[in-house]
């Protein structure tokens, strides 16, 4: 029997402390603010947390450039705020996983700055050096436009690191043993602390061979994460590895190895083909893409999501399918990056459309996979165009309509970040408070939904298989477990549709959720009428025996 394992069914929710809620007054918010807001996860049914880095950190990449990877950035607080917010986490009987970013280094990481400075330091081979400028420097930048090269000279090592990321990120050399150790040793720091896991930052990148001449076959990039994966599972039982890894599906089966290496690995192949489903009004995308994903075995599991802290990565898409989604969810050239992707936040990219967005959000607790939210997705906030690159989609949560949305009581020169306070999205508008208590908001809505898909576990734990309902437009999947069987459809289109809803051995279909409310059973060949950017969830045949 394969065990019931928790992240297959898991509500992750991301969240970036410095941006979640100030409890100390001075701007930045802290782990005592994100303790202190756990009863709102908690009421929207939130079964995990995933921490952006909250490491100390010069914060030239949102934390993602590290100095020490064993403390708290004293602007949030210290260990011990950390491991108070974990004792309320369990207490609420939430999980947290946390970022784990050991590609890359922080220049200002004392390992570095020792690898600069003394060519004999045994820190030098934990970085990647080279005498002379390599010919591809001005290949393969992660971020083409801000960033041109993947090598930078540094003067006091009179040599060439490479950084994949920004020049203030220099890339570890994963091949060196003592490397390998080391991050091992951060991951038990962190899982004796009580984490459940983490969320590994590009890993495509980790596991390269970072241009060291290498003899063939000397090196399996994929150990590592074996290794990694082992210690993990030896140090906690039931811990997780979520990669970020924006893979192409033929690489996922070395990724998952059966669950053996990564546990979970977000799915942007189905992400971008999902936006471009809603860019236009047709299922096709989708589905086709469903049909061509690798259906991880044993320990293994997709994680979908909508929006994340970073851009909207629309990469691999065609360029015309690229150009067709720009011209539809993001056409300024503001808030175009990189050259792939769009720094905008789901709900103005929807136009604040309520029935889309809904639908949008059903789709993500419906799809086979695991659904992870970004913090303020909940409540359908904005993004600031004006912050630069992916900043736009990292304001403070807009908790109140209270002076800085009750994110700080400091003076607002002080916050962090400019609160989104313009427009249809600024926090008079939308905010925590006032959705708690409107009966049609977003908040509602999504919290219905993350319960309907904790009582489904048809979903997480089950077999899936598309229903062929004769329509481009509509996407239906059924998923079945221990015998119970779930069916959700969903309506791209702005028409509404009705077709007969036929299943091979079901009877009698159920309501469990849908855009509207009344709705009774349906009986096997009955017509199931569909408002456009419709969507329901029906239990099969009864009850869940
Ligand atoms: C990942 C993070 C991104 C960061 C980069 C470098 O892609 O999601 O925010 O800039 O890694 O660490």
């Amino acid at each position: 029997m394969m065990p019931n394992l928790w992240y297959k069914n898991a509500i992750v929710y991301c969240v970036d402390v410095e941006k979640f809620m100030d409890a100390s007054g001075d701007g930045t918010g802290d782990f005592a603010g994100l303790a202190d807001r756990l009863d709102h996860l908690e009421r929207l049914g939130v079964t995990c947390i995933w921490l952006n880095p909250f490491f100390p950190s010069p914060n030239r990449d949102n934390g993602y450039d590290i100095t020490d990877y064993y403390g708290v950035d004293p602007r949030y607080g210290t260990l011990g705020d950390f491991v108070e917010f974990m004792h309320a986490a369990r207490d609420r009987g939430m999980r947290v996983i946390i970022d784990l970013v050991v590609n890359h280094t922080s220049t200002d990481h004392p390992w570095f700055q020792a690898a600069r400075s003394d060519e004999n330091s045994p820190f030098r081979d934990w970085y990647v050096w080279s005498k002379e400028k390599p010919e591809n420097a001005h290949e393969g930048m992660v971020f083409p436009g801000v960033q041109d090269s993947i090598w930078s000279y540094d003067r006091t090592a009179k040599a060439w690191y490479l950084h994949r990321f920004y020049d203030h990120q220099a890339d570890l050399n994963t091949a060196n043993p003592a490397v390998r150790e080391e991050i091992l040793k951060i991951m038990g720091f962190w899982l004796a602390l009580g984490v459940s896991g983490f969320r590994l930052d590009a890993v495509p990148f980790l596991i390269d061979t970072k241009g060291m001449k290498l003899e063939p076959g000397s090196f399996d990039p994929y150990s590592l994460l074996t290794e990694m994966h082992d210690f993990m599972a030896w140090r906690r039982a039931g811990a997780v590895l979520l990669a970020e890894a924006n893979i192409p599906y033929s690489d996922a089966p070395a990724y998952f190895d059966g669950g053996d290496r990564m546990n979970m690995i977000f799915d942007f192949m189905l992400n971008q083909h999902l936006f471009l489903s809603l860019a236009r009004g047709t299922a096709a995308p989708l589905r086709h893409t469903l049909q061509n994903r690798p259906r991880p075995d044993g320990l293994g599991q997709w994680a979908n999501f909508l929006r994340n802290h970073d851009e909207l990565d629309l990469g691999r898409l065609s360029i015309a399918e690229r150009e067709e989604a720009f011209a539809a969810l993001g056409p300024d050239a503001s808030m175009q990056i990189y050259e792939r992707g769009l720094r905008r936040r789901l709900a103005p990219m929807l136009e604040g459309d309520m029935s889309r967005l809904k639908l949008a959000y059903s789709l993500l607790f419906a799809l086979p996979g695991t659904p992870v939210l970004w913090y303020g997705e909940e409540i359908g906030m904005g993004e600031n165009l004006a912050l630069p690159e992916r900043e736009a989609v990292r304001t403070p949560m807009q908790w109140a309509d209270e002076p800085n949305a009750g994110f700080s009581r400091a003076a607002t020169a002080n916050l962090i970040q400019p609160i989104l306070a313009d427009g249809d999205f600024g926090y008079q508008n939308v905010n925590v408070a006032q959705q708690v208590r409107e009966p049609g908001s977003l908040l509602r809505s999504i919290t219905r939904l993350v319960q309907t898909r904790r009582s489904t576990p048809e979903i997480g734990w089950g077999e899936w298989e598309l229903v062929d309902v004769g329509r481009d437009d509509v996407l239906a999947l059924s998923y079945s477990w221990r015998g119970a069987r779930v069916v959700t459809v969903h309506n791209f289109s702005p028409e509404p549709v009705s077709f007969p809803l036929e299943i091979d051995g079901i009877d009698r279909f159920e309501p469990l959720l849908a855009d509207h409310d009344a709705q009774s059973a349906i009986l096997r060949g009955e017509t199931l009428d569909m408002a456009g950017f419709g969507f329901c969830w029906l239990r099969c045949d009864g009850p869940r025996k």
